[in-house]
This record gives C-alpha cells, sequence and structure tokens, in this order.
C-alpha cells in the first residue's frame, strides 16, 4: 500500500452523460485514505455510472478525478490502470468463476510463474490459503483452497472477491451492491469483511440503496439522487432513523424543496 497521500480519489465537477440522459451532474466527492463511505441512492440515481468512472470502465464527460492527490489523466485511463493504482472493484457474480478451485481463482489474469513460465501451482495454493485463513478468516467448514468457488455460499463470495482485492494491493475497495440477494446471516458476512477492510487501513465505497447494510460500517455517506449528491454526512452526527428519513424525502421525488 503507497501511504503518502490523503485521498484514495477525489472527483471534481464530474460528469456523464448517455446521448440526452445526463446521468451524473456536478460530482464533487473525495473518499480518505482509511474511510468508508456508504453511497446511497434509489435505482437510476447514478450509483454505478459512479463508480464505473472511478474504476476505469468508461470516462466522464468533464471533469477531473485525482487518485492519490494526483490528477490522471482521463484518455488514457482504464480498468487496468484503476488495478495499478490501487483500485479494485468486487462485481457481484462476474467475478468469481463458478467452476473454477478456489486458488485458480485468486490469480485469474495475474497468474505466478517459476522461472521457466510455468504456472507455480505451490505458490499460488499458498498464497491463496493464506488469505482465505488471515484475511477472510475461513477456517476448517470444509472448504479449501481446492473447493470449487460453486461450493461457497453468496457472503463467502463476496469475502473471497474482498480478499483477493486486498492481497493485490488494493486502497480502495468498490463493492457494488455486495447484499443483493443474500440472506441476513450472509449480508452479516459482507459487513465483517467491510470491517477488516477498514482494519488493513484501506478505503471502501460501499454501494447500497438500503441503507440498513451499510449503517454499521460507513464513516460517513454519500446520497445521490438523480444524478446529483444531494447529502454528504458523518455517521457519528447521525442516527439510522434520521438517514433514513433523509432518503425517504428523496424517494418520495423532492426537488430542491420545491415539490412534495
Ligand atoms: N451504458 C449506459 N447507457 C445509457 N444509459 C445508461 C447507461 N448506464 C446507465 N445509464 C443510465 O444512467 C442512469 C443511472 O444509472 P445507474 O448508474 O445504473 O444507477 P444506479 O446504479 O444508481 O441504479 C439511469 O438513468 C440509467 O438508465
Ligand atoms: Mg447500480
Amino acid at each position: 500500500m503507497v501511504m503518502d497521500y490523503t485521498h484514495a480519489i477525489r472527483m471534481v465537477d464530474v460528469e456523464k452523460n448517455f446521448g440526452n440522459v445526463r446521468a451524473l451532474k456536478d460530482i464533487n466527492l473525495e473518499v480518505g485514505r482509511n474511510e468508508i463511505i456508504g453511497l446511497l441512492g434509489d435505482n437510476g440515481a447514478g450509483k454505478s455510472t459512479l463508480i464505473k468512472i472511478m474504476t476505469g470502465v468508461f470516462p466522464p464527460s468533464a471533469g477531473e478525478i485525482y487518485i492519490r492527490d494526483r490528477k490522471i489523466t482521463l484518455k488514457d485511463y482504464n480498468v487496468k490502470k484503476a488495478h495499478k493504482w490501487g483500485i479494485e472493484t468486487v462485481y457481484q457474480d462476474k467475478s468469481l468463476g463458478e467452476k473454477q478451485v478456489l486458488w485458480r481463482n485468486f490469480f485469474v489474469g495475474r497468474q505466478i510463474t517459476n522461472v521457466l513460465g510455468f504456472i507455480d501451482v505451490r505458490k499460488e495454493k499458498e498464497i491463496a490459503r493464506r488469505i482465505m485463513m488471515d484475511m477472510i478468516g475461513f477456517r476448517g467448514v470444509g472448504i479449501t483452497v481446492d473447493s470449487r468457488v460453486s461450493k461457497l455460499s453468496g457472503g463467502e463470495r463476496q469475502g473471497i472477491a474482498i480478499g483477493r482485492a486486498m492481497h493485490f494491493d488494493a486502497d480502495l475497495i468498490i463493492l457494488d451492491e455486495p447484499t443483493v440477494a443474500l440472506s441476513l446471516k450472509e449480508v452479516r458476512k459482507v459487513i465483517a469483511f467491510v470491517h477488516k477492510i477498514r482494519q488493513s487501513g484501506r478505503a471502501c465505497v460501499y454501494i447500497s440503496h438500503n441503507i440498513g447494510d451499510v449503517y454499521e460500517v460507513a464513516d460517513r455517506f454519500i446520497i445521490l439522487d438523480r444524478g446529483e449528491i444531494v447529502g454528504s454526512m458523518q455517521k457519528d452526527r447521525l442516527l439510522l432513523k434520521e438517514l433514513d428519513e433523509y432518503l425517504l424525502e428523496y424517494a418520495h421525488g423532492k426537488t430542491d424543496g420545491k415539490d412534495v
């Protein structure tokens, strides 16, 4: 991890248009080095679009992005550069090949090879085992590095993907709706993984349209409504109930206080 910076990422006056659709407007936000942000907003608010810009999936239509306090050149920013600069994202299902065994899955696209150019199976297995134990806390429960990904529960899969992102030295891990379709018990697991992200000194942007599962673990909430940031609140000054009420106002179509 690189340590000499203040913000994992900062966006200045970012906009995104898809044809005539203005998906994002006037986006100004920053994520601190060891900050856990809960990014909230209704369906269609622009949450996924925002993180796709952060992770180099596509460029903004306007604005500036700073990674670890350094301004990046947007025209050659992409997913690979995002990885290189410590930004990782965990996609819902696609990130984990179902039929693969776990240790192979850890190293997709980033194989460790020996001097002869062959994949170093022993080393990869050992690293995978260590990630499972140290970072994710898998113990026993019949799952080993040789188990198939399909044997894991949804929450465990999130854990593996998060562990992988941490192993590859990400400073900022972005989770887009990681608890969709998970049971309550599984949601707890994902929350526990996010606690680990914080303990390890990293930052996280946790996207959700459900505040219940992000409230506990976030330091700050950023609320998106129809492409604009309409709130940024520190958690220590906010009750869950207050946040809930605030979000409901937007869900009911409030616009600058003029509508009912
Ligand atoms: N690739 C795209 N092409 C056209 N419109 C898009 C595209 N991606 C998102 N949008 C539009 O941008 C808006 C925000 O979408 P999205 O970022 O997916 O919201 P959220 O993740 O908050 O549900 C929506 O109106 C959506 O239809
Ligand atoms: Mg989305």
